[in-house]
């Protein structure tokens, strides 16, 4: 009768779980019963305990440390940990909770591993860059076989928050700020850590994050509030989210802002009623770091109030704060949560903790063999650099300034030219920062003897030491010149005299971007622009190598510098894959995923904006009472979808097998695509539709398509991509997701400004 109870209240509190009672598996039913019989055992007590996850501390992001971790291991009183690796240390806390707890309740052990594990990755803005989905699915399998293989299994991982305020530091975590580029990415990402089956050795668990809209914090400061209407929650922010829960990802991580007045972690409506209800999600969620202590701070009560709040929303797991851990009981006992709301979140955890096969062998992921040969393995590290190779951005190519040819000197200078431990890019806690080679050491490793490569820092990172070391935190390090700046620029300068050709490694730091890094500023620092000047005056050809975790304002360098190449933070092989590509070897691909603003004022400034009632006319930049700017055009300087080749690509005889088309049936939209240059190149042709009448107003563009094609000089290729009805949908202001008949333009280009144009009709 209990266990009914359990059942059917599970059924009441998340009709989901009804819908998906009908075809419940056999391997499900196993599971249930497992879990059912596990937790008639459990007391309270034990329930709770299941819920708290603590940090094992070798890498925070909050001031507070879980403390007592044996003891209150031993007391039964942790579900998870995280920040703790190695199979040698997992082990031996695992043992603790299989040996000396009443239950044998294994632990699930988890960790930030974002852009790869100790084999690093771009920084997921550069990789979204590639465009290619079988690549960023390869950099997840790697990262959850390297992870699991250092005793974890479960990722913090994705990111999916969309973005469209470069001022936000985390928009370097993200994949930019298009909706349906993003889904893909989240899928992929989801398919590379859990692959098909969790219980695997080498598969790791996903955790969606952060949900939700944390990547709309007002003004781009970190952990700000969002107000949002549903229209662009449904249609731009949330599908990425929902489409990482399609992919099966067995969590969600919460985001720490405010959601039109309800923090996210206290918002039933967000956690209970999109996520459980209409989309079915079946994992478990948990907090941010603190979250649920940080709803104090929100404005919504004491420890206990906000604890119980958290639990009753839907968060089943309390990251570090220990709010669940010390007050829900009383919280039950005082009827302000039902016992069977602790139940079923415990309920969630320990499934989660099945399907990765703890319950059969906790210590499945301690393999320490596979520790010493699975992680940094000569495939991996060839895989790292190939994606971030694929992952720069070539922004400007005048006169074919690149790539350099193997032979003369080059002036390698700025103060990114020689950090190994910048490399890696924010976020890379499990990256071993000290071993990481710099550009300099990549290009010294790279290059053969005909290339002569001088060096100098020429400006430090920031004038402002202070700033400095607030954007150098966690080890990474830029070296500081207390010289006079004229001194360090002109001992650059006379340097880059005796070169054919300067090589300017400038930009931001890698702490300049990710977590509590927001900017206001976001052009290079002045510092760096000075000596940027200074070497132009050289006369000499400046290459700029921009690393940067954000769209950057590049004004002045887009007029004055012949060629910028944009290198993000590509991870472990960063300085060989600079090489690469600075060289010719690998000719870039990397097409923006963010819009690059002209200036700060233009913010947010994103490519499938809405038209507004008073549009300027074609070709012109102002008209009074249009919607505009006295100062700047409306046009960003660099738009989302662009980026340069050594070679060039020229669009050709559009063509649509019919003009219109009704639901249930797809037209075929094809283009020819000629590689005109003289050396082989990959171009992402991307498509996009304009719904011209709806009921709610529509973007101007919206992304529908991408292929990424490889062509050899000469050669050309018709690419076709097929479109039904089920890609003109949307979310009207019901939020019913339909596709309504009428004329829609489709274009086809190699940016989403430059494009090729033609207009079809869906009937009913
Ligand atoms: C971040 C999360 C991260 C967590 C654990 C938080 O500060 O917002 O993205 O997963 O810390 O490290």
């Amino acid at each position: 009768m209990k266990k009914l109870i359990v059942a059917l209240t599970i059924i009441f509190t998340f009709p989901a779980f009804a819908q998906q009672k009908q075809k419940i598996s056999t391997a499900d039913q196993k599971m249930n019963t497992f879990i059912s019989q596990l937790l008639s055992k459990m007391t309270l007590d034990e329930k709770i305990g299941q819920l708290n996850l603590l940090t094992g501390g070798e890498a925070t992001t909050g001031s507070v440390m879980s403390t007592d971790v044996e003891s209150k291991i031993k007391k039964g009183q942790v579900g998870g940990m995280f920040s703790f690796t190695t199979p040698q240390k997992i082990r031996k806390a695992q043992e603790i909770a299989i040996n000396q707890t009443r239950l044998k309740i294994p632990i699930i052990f988890g960790q930030d591993v974002i852009h790869g594990y100790k084999t690093t990755f771009p920084i997921p803005l550069g990789l979204s860059c590639t465009w290619d989905m079988s690549l960023i699915e390869k950099t997840a399998r790697i990262a959850a076989i390297e992870a699991s293989a250092d005793g974890l299994n479960w990722t913090f991982s994705p990111m999916v928050d969309i973005s469209r305020d470069p001022r936000w530091g985390r928009i370097s975590e993200g994949s930019g700020e298009d909706p349906y580029l993003g889904s893909k990415i989240a899928r992929a990402m989801v398919k590379g850590f859990q692959g098909d089956d969790l219980s695997k050795y080498n598969t790791i668990m996903a955790c969606v994050k952060h949900f939700a809209l944390y990547g709309a914090a007002e003004g781009g400061r970190d952990y700000n509030t969002t107000d949002m209407s549903l229209d662009r929650m449904y249609n731009d922010y949330l599908p990425p989210y929902k489409a990482a829960v399609d992919a099966g990802a067995g969590s969600v991580m919460v985001s720490f802002n405010d959601i039109n007045g309800v923090p996210a972690t206290a918002n039933k409506w967000l956690l209970t009623d999109v996520l459980r209800r209409q989309w079915g999600f079946n994992g478990f969620v948990v907090s941010d770091y603190t979250g649920v202590n940080e709803l104090i701070d929100h404005g919504l009560g004491d420890l206990k109030t906000v604890s119980a709040l958290a639990l009753n929303a839907g968060v089943e797991m309390d990251m570090v704060g220990e709010g669940f851990l010390t007050t829900l009981k009383k919280s039950v006992q005082e009827g302000k949560v039902k016992e069977s709301q602790v139940t079923n979140a415990c309920r969630l955890i320990l499934q989660a903790k099945y399907k990765l096969g703890l319950f059969d062998d906790p210590f499945r992921y301690c393999d320490e063999e596979r520790a010493k040969t699975e992680i940094l393995k000569p495939e991996h590290l060839a895989l790292a650099r190939e994606a971030a190779a694929q992952s720069f951005v070539l922004l400007k190519n005048e006169k074919q300034t690149l790539p350099l040819k193997k032979k003369g000197t080059i002036a390698l200078i700025g103060p990114l030219a020689n950090s190994g431990p910048n490399m890696p890019g924010t976020w890379s806690v499990n990256s071993d920062l000290n071993n990481t080679l710099s550009l300099l050491e990549g290009m010294k490793a790279t290059l053969g003897n005909e290339v002569k490569i001088l060096h100098s820092l020429g400006s430090n990172l920031i004038d402002d030491a202070e700033y400095q070391q607030r954007a150098t935190m966690f080890g990474r390090d830029i070296q500081r010149d207390n010289r006079p700046e004229e001194e360090v620029v002109k001992e650059a300068v006379n340097l880059a005299k005796k070169a054919d050709v300067i090589v300017a490694a400038l930009g931001e730091s890698s702490e300049m971007s990710g977590e509590s890094s927001s900017r206001t500023n976001l052009e290079i620092p002045a510092v760096q622009q000075r000596l940027l000047k200074a070497l132009l005056k050289t006369g000499k050809p400046v290459v700029l190598v921009l690393f940067t975790g954000r769209p950057l304002v590049l004004n002045w360098e887009h007029e004055n510098v012949p060629a910028i190449l944009n290198v993000w933070f590509g991870g472990t092989e960063t300085g060989k894959a600079i090489t690469d590509v600075l060289f010719g070897d690998v000719n870039p691909s990397g097409k923006l995923t963010t819009t690059f603003p002209q200036n700060v004022g233009q913010i947010p400034l994103y490519y499938a904006h809405k038209n507004t009632g008073r549009p300027l006319e074609e070709g012109k930049w102002f008209s009074k009472f249009r919607s505009n700017y006295l100062d700047v055009s409306n046009e960003p300087l660099y738009p989302f979808g662009y980026g340069l080749s050594y070679t060039s690509f020229v669009y050709s005889d559009m063509k649509l097998s019919r003009t219109s088309f009704k639901p249930g049936e797809t037209i075929t939209a094809s283009i020819t695509l000629k590689n005109t240059g003289t050396v082989a190149g990959k171009e992402v042709v991307q498509l996009y539709i304009r719904d011209l009448v709806g009921s709610s107003t529509r973007p101007v563009k919206e992304l529908k398509g991408f292929q990424k094609i490889s062509l050899n000089p000469g050669e050309h290729k018709t690419i076709n991509f097929s479109i039904s009805a089920e890609d003109l949908k949307f979310y009207n202001s019901d939020l019913k997701f339909l596709a309504e008949p009428g004329d829609f333009n489709l274009y086809i280009g190699g940016n989403s400004r430059d494009l090729n144009m033609l207009k079809f009709t869906l009937t009913k």
